[in-house]
């Protein structure tokens, strides 16, 4: 610790610091053996020769670590745990949406679509909307804050992940909220998935009897001048693996319900003709920059 005592950045020599520190007292308490020392290079080895500028497996063990989820959380405290008006007709806009992991299948430009458009470019799946407004905290709506959307098919697969298969920009739109804050959109009842699992990430996995499974969600960027960005998922009341997220990012407030509803009359101001699932949502910003 004391050869670090010269660095002349100070959150440099306190992260140094700190991490000789954490890491002295993890090898003391474990004693690895010299095997396993070599095992634990060859595996961060592995992990180096996996990524590139498509695949970051570092990333991923820091997801299935925990590690991801507790940084983003650290860094996008909100005021009071809680969700923003979700769910209901009066919207309890006091506290800020929480955040959750960005994940590796965001892309920087999804297509610009108009409210009420469709992001499902296949249309085979089960059919879903999904409503809600963007607030401030305390409730004003934010007219023109911009909500990014992403979300594997009904099958479990982003479109990136199948290129030829799925069209391109299926399950994304960038959208504008209307005057009164509203967004809208139509979409496929999203499906759990499992994350990569052919790198040292999934080998970690097999080893310690952990499933790679995420439950069902849809991710969400929302931003509004003035007001602080939310990197956020809502994710599928009863979806399987809700309460065992390979990745530890699901938080309560986040869980929604993906009501069923079969009638003619709802299902034709949104344009559809049949049964669908209906999710509301609530995007509660902190003013701030
Ligand atoms: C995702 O939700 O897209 C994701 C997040 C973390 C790891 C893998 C996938
Ligand atoms: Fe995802």
């Amino acid at each position: 610790m004391e050869s670090f005592a010269g660095t002349p950045d100070p959150r440099l020599r306190e992260l140094l610091t700190s991490l000789v520190r954490h890491l002295h007292a993890f090898v003391r308490d474990t004693e690895p053996t010299i095997p396993e020392w070599q095992r634990a290079i060859e595996f961060l080895t592995a992990t180096g020769h996996k990524s590139d500028d498509h695949r970051q497996e570092f990333i991923l063990l820091s997801d299935v670590l925990g590690i991801s989820m507790l940084v983003e959380t650290i860094n996008n405290r909100t005021t009071v745990p809680g969700r923003g008006g979700l769910g209901g007709s009066s919207p309890r806009a006091s506290t800020a949406t929480e955040s959750t992991v960005l994940g590796p299948f965001h892309m920087v430009t999804s297509p610009r679509r108009k409210l009420g458009d469709t992001i499902d470019l296949v249309g085979t799946g089960p059919p879903c909307v999904v409503t809600g407004r963007v607030l401030s905290v305390g409730g004003t709506p934010l007219p023109g804050a911009e909500i990014d959307v992403w979300q594997a098919d009904d099958h479990g697969f982003y479109d990136v992940q199948q290129p030829g298969i799925q069209p391109q920009a299926n399950g994304r739109g960038l959208f504008t909220a209307d005057a009164d804050g509203a967004f809208w959109f139509r979409t496929v009842l999203p499906c759990h998935y499992p994350i990569p699992t052919d790198g040292p990430v999934g080998t970690l996995l097999l080893a310690t009897n952990r499933h790679p499974y995420r439950p069902a969600h849809i991710h969400f960027i929302a931003t509004a001048p003035g007001h602080r960005p939310v990197t956020t998922h809502i994710f599928v009341a009863g979806s399987p693996y809700i309460e065992s997220d390979a990745v530890f990012a699901v938080k309560k407030s986040l869980i929604t319900e993906f009501t069923p509803v079969d009638d003619p009359v709802q299902a034709a101001r949104y344009g559809l003709d049949g049964p669908f699932h209906l999710a509301n949502f609530d995007i509660v910003l902190q003013p701030g920059s």
